[in-house]
Formats: structure tokens, C-alpha cells, sequence
């Protein structure tokens, strides 16, 4: 799945591109947001993030493009991670789901990559009841972690990695 969410445009009207593509991913169990455990992970979808986007960033939004990638398997995970390397996004904010907790491989390729990636999550991990939930393997290797902001934790995800590409040339 890709959806452009926003795009900017010049005073001549020609739409020109904007400077900073960033995807949204999520792993397994993650493709039903909204109809999954609402009582954890709410019982909205994915479709509200480029508004909330819009609220953060305000205008600076026309700066942000976001995809959307979601997938149950681990490969498949990582198979966009090396594509979105190779077509030079800029940013990706990552809700990995278990696979945080379990996957070397999926921290082995962020380790790489040399992409900024937020790891996200819509619950707090810390304050769930399982210990495992505790543990990231991709935590040494990305940029920052949101966690426990519902939705709002992907939103907050690409502002945090708006804000750092613009810092960082
Ligand atoms: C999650 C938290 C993980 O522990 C869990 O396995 C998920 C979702 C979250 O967004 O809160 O699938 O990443």
C-alpha cells in the first residue's frame, strides 16, 4: 500500500515534489487497526494519521510525504527496509510489532541501512503486562522510540523525524 499524503506546490502551479519522503511500516498484526484489541490499540485506522500530521506540522506539512507499508512476515519487512534504502527515503517510522521484541534479523538490516527509523508503538510497552514487551533488539539502532500515544505515536514519529532531517543536512 501507498498513499501520497501530501504535496507542495510552486507559485507557477507546476507541483514540485516534497524534500522529505517517509514511510509508515508496520509488522504483523497490525494490518486490522481499529478492529484489533480496541481496548489497546484503539478503534481507529491508519487512514487518520496524514491529518494528524497536518495538526502537528501545520504548514510544514507540504515538506512531508508519507507511504504506507504493512506486512506479517518478517522477510517482507525487511525487503522494504533495503527497497526504501535504495530509492532514498528519508525517514521511516516503524511499528515492528512483536517483531521488536523478537526479530535480530529485522535490527541486524536498521543496523545497516543507514536510514533514521523511529520505533513506534500505539500502547506503552513499558507498562504492558509482559516482561518481553520490555525488550526492543532494534533499540540500538534507531533514532528514538514513541510509545503508549495511540495512533498519535505515528504522527508524533514523523514530526520527530521531520525535525531531525531538517536539523540534520
Ligand atoms: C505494539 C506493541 C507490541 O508489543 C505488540 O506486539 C504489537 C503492537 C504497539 O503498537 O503497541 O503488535 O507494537
Amino acid at each position: 500500500m501507498a498513499i501520497s499524503a501530501f504535496s507542495s506546490s510552486r507559485a507557477n502551479g507546476r507541483p514540485t515534489p516534497p524534500p522529505y519522503t517517509i514511510l509508515i511500516m508496520n509488522g504483523p498484526n497490525l494490518g486490522h487497526l481499529g478492529e484489533r484489541q480496541p481496548e489497546i490499540y484503539g478503534s481507529q485506522g491508519l487512514d487518520l494519521i496524514p491529518a494528524m500530521v497536518q495538526q502537528l506540522l501545520g504548514e510544514r506539512a507540504a515538506e512531508v510525504e508519507l507511504s504506507f507499508f504493512q506486512s506479517n512476515s518478517e522477510g517482507r519487512l525487511i525487503d522494504r527496509l533495503e527497497q526504501a534504502r535504495e530509492e532514498g527515503v528519508h525517514g521511516v517510522a516503524f511499528n515492528a510489532g512483536a517483531y521488536t521484541h523478537t526479530s535480530l534479523a529485522i535490527a541486524d538490516c536498521i543496523a545497516w541501512i543507514g536510514l533514521p527509523v523511529v520505533e513506534v508503538h500505539i500502547s506503552n510497552v513499558l507498562a504492558r503486562a509482559e516482561k518481553i514487551r520490555r525488550t526492543s533488539f532494534m533499540g540500538e539502532s534507531v533514532l528514538g522510540v514513541i510509545s503508549g500515544f495511540g495512533l498519535m505515536s505515528y504522527a508524533l514519529a514523523v514530526q520527530a523525524l521531520h525535525a531531525h532531517l531538517r536539523a540534520v543536512p
